[in-house]
């Protein structure tokens, strides 16, 4: 056979593997409906952007010719944008004060293929007019680019980006774990590294974020420049130890797929090999692997509990059924994929209201444990 003249580079797929996509549309049970917690996270990242920008355009001669922005997991639905926006602000209100002509902008939108891309380019429309309307600030010009594939390889040209964002993606794996998807470890009681999973199977969870954190950073290592910035927000728990911990998130999806199998609602052995690619580390974990990976030095870290309430930033509240909802938004994919026609979601959404309910009133429903990091690529010399 003729060799192909043409080598065409493909990033590998998570999607294909696991389904940890959110759900798309713009529907009631999409992620764009149902993601204001993440949006919290989100400004809690804003901060470190204009951090980052400032560093990047410390004054009119340090001013890149173009800067490369990424938002990795950048999902679909209003937080889609929100971060690449404040760093193209942040940019033109620097370069405004540095009076350096601002540079052209590259903006890169990361997520799985199976990620609802065709509504991310409808919204884009809509983001240009907005940021070619700014006369007040030299608008420069702001080229924006889908990129999908996982995050877990190469997506971008080396030495292409100045900084890079990803919020509330990074705690999701390659894979589920080998030997639990392989059926070597039976995970009975958990879908993931939980309370009363056995040290096997939280060795094989912590084994995987490992690996897959690595890989994050060697990738990001040879696209973001020498003195460029990677801001990360990730869940956590604050023990190594899961059993020590007070509440993780993955606590509720695993109370409310129980609680279903022990109404006959959800078939218990098919509960039993559903194991989710997503984990929640410890500080000491993600600084270990961050310096013996050794490609950026960790500038900042933060470690902190969202509020326990959802809605708006002007109303907000403990409402079960909103919780459920972004339940649904994160977890159906998943579920679909793993229980096909199983699962009832109707079932589904008034166990986990159920569930929420029962929390609220008791006092007991916490908000997420999240990290916040800021890492700067370490020049090579
Ligand atoms: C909880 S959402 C967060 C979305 C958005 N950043 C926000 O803050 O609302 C996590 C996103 O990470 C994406 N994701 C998970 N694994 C990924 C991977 N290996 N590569 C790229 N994106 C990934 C998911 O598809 C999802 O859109």
């Amino acid at each position: 056979m003729a060799p192909s003249p043409l080598q065409l580079q493909v990033p590998a797929s998570a999607s294909a593997l696991h389904g940890a996509h959110m759900n798309g549309g713009e529907g009631d049970a999409s992620y764009a409906k149902n993601s204001t917690p993440q949006r919290r996270v989100q400004q809690r990242l804003a901060p470190l952007v204009e951090a980052a920008v400032a560093d990047v355009c410390r004054d009119a001669a340090s001013v890149p010719r173009s800067i490369g922005i990424a938002d990795l997991g950048c999902s679909s639905g209003p937080n889609t944008l929100f971060l690449v926006s404040a760093a193209v602000d942040a940019v033109r209100r620097r370069c405004a004060a540095a009076g350096a002509t601002c540079p052209e902008l590259h903006v890169f939108l990361n997520d799985l293929p199976d990620n609802d891309f065709n509504a991310v380019f409808r919204q884009l429309p809509e983001f240009l007019r907005r940021e070619q309307s700014r006369r007040e600030l030299d608008a420069g010009n702001v080229l924006v680019f889908g990129a999908p594939g996982s995050f877990f390889g190469r997506l971008f040209p080396a030495g292409s980006l100045h900084l890079v964002c990803s919020s509330f993606s990074l705690h999701w794996f390659s894979l589920v774990p080998r030997e639990l998807a392989h059926g070597e470890l039976v995970n009975r009681g958990n879908i993931c590294a939980g309370r009363t999973s056995s040290p096997a199977v939280i060795d094989a969870y912590t084994r995987q974020f490992s690996r897959d954190l690595t890989l994050f950073l060697e990738s990001r290592a040879v696209e973001v420049v020498a003195g460029g910035w990677v801001l990360v927000s990730l869940k956590r728990r604050s023990a190594r130890d899961p059993c020590s911990e007070g509440c993780a998130m993955y606590d509720h999806p695993n109370s409310i797929l129980n609680d279903m199998a022990s109404r006959g609602l959800l078939e218990a052995a098919k509960l039993d090999s559903y194991n989710i690619p997503a984990y929640e580390p410890c500080a000491e974990e993600v600084r270990g692997i961050v310096d013996a990976e050794g490609s950026f030095k960790i500038v900042g870290m933060e470690s902190y509990e969202t509020a326990a309430s959802v809605g708006t930033a002007a109303v907000t509240a403990c409402d079960p059924a909103g919780f459920a909802r972004t339940m649904r938004a994160v977890h159906e994919p998943m579920l679909a994929r793993h229980f096909g026609a199983g699962i009832n979601m109707d079932e589904f959404m008034s166990t986990a209201e159920g569930h929420f309910g029962r929390l609220i009133n008791e006092g007991t429903y916490r908000g997420a444990l999240v990290h916040v990091l800021s890492l700067r690529r370490k020049c090579k010399f």
